[in-house]
């Protein structure tokens, strides 16, 4: 009989208890698969007494992750606790020097110390593996690290916070306010424990710089996003943008470009016919484009127990098949420093304004686009009843550098009410 491979599961929330119900309910196929029984040794979460509704009899309990990871009778430390420091980060160093590998869903650690940790793991001749980590069900780091490892990648993109993408279309297909959809996601368990993570654009800013780090061969660079929650979006802009052929979503976009590395995690209007713009509930889709097989389109589940903890045993299946991938997809020490592009590349821009409703106020605005070089697609003003006029503005492929000197302008114009509204248009 092959040796079995050894599980040591720190967290049995939402994701653990998953992990936990597929190693019970699945061992013979896990075993015909791999060749090698997969089983659960040792398990850790806050609360021992908690009733998880599963048998957890069976298993060895400690108190302390750190515990769990330096136990003799584990080969894999698999890390479902969350948090970007604390008990997660410990544990897993902790692991990575006890020599074991390690699988994780935790994007929000790896984002901020996952250079540091793969350097760790590869010094010790261990794996990090983190597929749950990326849009949950979703193998987009596995078809990234291994289906397409033979592109130059040019651009990873997609909407990877399915709480986001559920409010957005909850609001557009039932004309409510982003607040009385922001409580429904809250009463349905949508929400991370701290929502702006979700809302703040940064849980998917997490998952798109890790994605752009074994896309480019560059170390994760996180802190050089620029990031855009979806706060401020309003019921009228999308209706509005809806009546001009698109819809909002909170899209990931990082691509290498000739001035360097542009990672941008921001609110951005996609045509509604694009897979994209059709994409709705809590469904994430990821783009990814290579040089040699164009575009591939990956749709599914985000988050929840049975898709993300599919995604754990994934990565779990591979260490016991004896498959020792890099972190990041080639050597944690090979991947370069990212240099951050200064501006994302020209696209074109949806702008909502309010004018007073008096004679040449139009023109004021045209003539301001124009002095900023900014050349007008398509215009549309709406009938109104009090005296402001709402006016919709779609531009061609500018900079968002002369689009903020055209809304700096505007103000100075005395026929603008209150301030400009401005999403890019993505190309998709
Ligand atoms: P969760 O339901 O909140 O569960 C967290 C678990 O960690 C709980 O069992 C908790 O114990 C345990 N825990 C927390 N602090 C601990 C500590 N100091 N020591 C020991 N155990 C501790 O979280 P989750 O949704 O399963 O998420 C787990 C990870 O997966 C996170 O990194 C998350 O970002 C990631 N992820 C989640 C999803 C999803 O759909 N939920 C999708 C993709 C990735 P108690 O149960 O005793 O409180
Ligand atoms: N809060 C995340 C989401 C969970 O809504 O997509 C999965 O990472």
């Amino acid at each position: 009989m092959p040796d079995p491979l050894r599980l040591g599961i720190a967290g049995l929330g939402t994701v653990g208890t998953g992990v936990v119900k597929i190693v019970q309910r699945q061992a013979k196929l896990l075993q015909a698969r791999t060749g090698r029984p997969v089983v659960i040794s040792a398990i850790s979460a806050r609360s021992r007494d908690k009733d998880r509704g599963i048998r957890l009899d069976a298993y060895a309990w400690e108190d302390d992750p750190v515990m769990l990871a330096r136990r003799d009778d584990i080969d894999v430390f698999v890390e479902l606790m969350g948090g970007a420091d604390g008990p997660a980060k410990a544990a897993t160093e902790a692991a990575i020097a006890a020599g074991k590998d390690v699988v994780t869903a935790n994007k929000a650690m790896l984002a901020h110390h996952g250079h540091a940790l793969a350097l760790a793991a590869e010094k010790a001749g261990r794996v990090i593996r983190f597929e749950a980590a990326v849009a949950g069900g979703i193998p987009v780091v596995k078809a990234l690290t291994e289906g397409l490892a033979g592109n130059e990648i040019s651009r990873v993109m997609g909407v990877m916070n399915g709480t986001c993408n559920f409010i957005l279309t909850k609001m557009q297909h039932d004309g409510l306010t982003y607040e009385e959809v922001f409580d429904e996601a809250a009463r349905l368990g949508y929400l991370e424990s701290d929502p702006t993570l979700d809302v703040g654009g940064i849980d998917a800013g997490h998952k798109l710089a890790l994605l752009a780090a074994i896309a480019f061969g560059t170390e994760v660079a996180f802190d050089k996003m620029e990031l855009e929650g979806i706060e401020r979006i309003t019921i009228e802009d999308i209706e509005l943008a809806a009546d001009m052929g698109f819809r909002i979503k909170l899209l990931g976009v990082a691509q290498m470009t000739g001035r360097g590395l542009e990672q941008r995690m921001s609110p951005c209007l996609v045509p509604d016919n694009s897979p994209l713009g059709q994409l709705e509930n809590a469904t994430n889709m990821v783009v990814l484009e290579g040089d040699a097989v164009g575009q591939i389109v990956l749709r599914g589940a985000g988050a929840g127990e049975g898709p993300t903890a599919s995604a754990v045993m994934a990565d779990v299946m591979d260490i016991a098949r004896g498959i020792r991938l890099a972190t990041f997809g080639q050597p944690a020490s090979g991947l370069a420093k990212a240099k951050s592009a200064k501006a994302s590349i020209p696209a074109p821009y949806y702008l909502r304004i309010k004018l007073q409703d008096k004679p040449g106020a139009l023109a004021k605005i045209a003539s301001v686009l124009g002095d900023a070089g900014i050349s007008i697609d398509r215009m549309r003003q709406y009938g109104h009843t009090d005296p402001t006029a709402p006016v919709l503005i779609v531009t061609h492929k500018t900079s968002r550098a002369a689009l903020e000197t055209a809304i700096a302008g505007m103000a100075g114009t005395s026929v603008l009410v209150g301030e400009p509204f401005a999403i890019r248009i993505e190309v998709v």
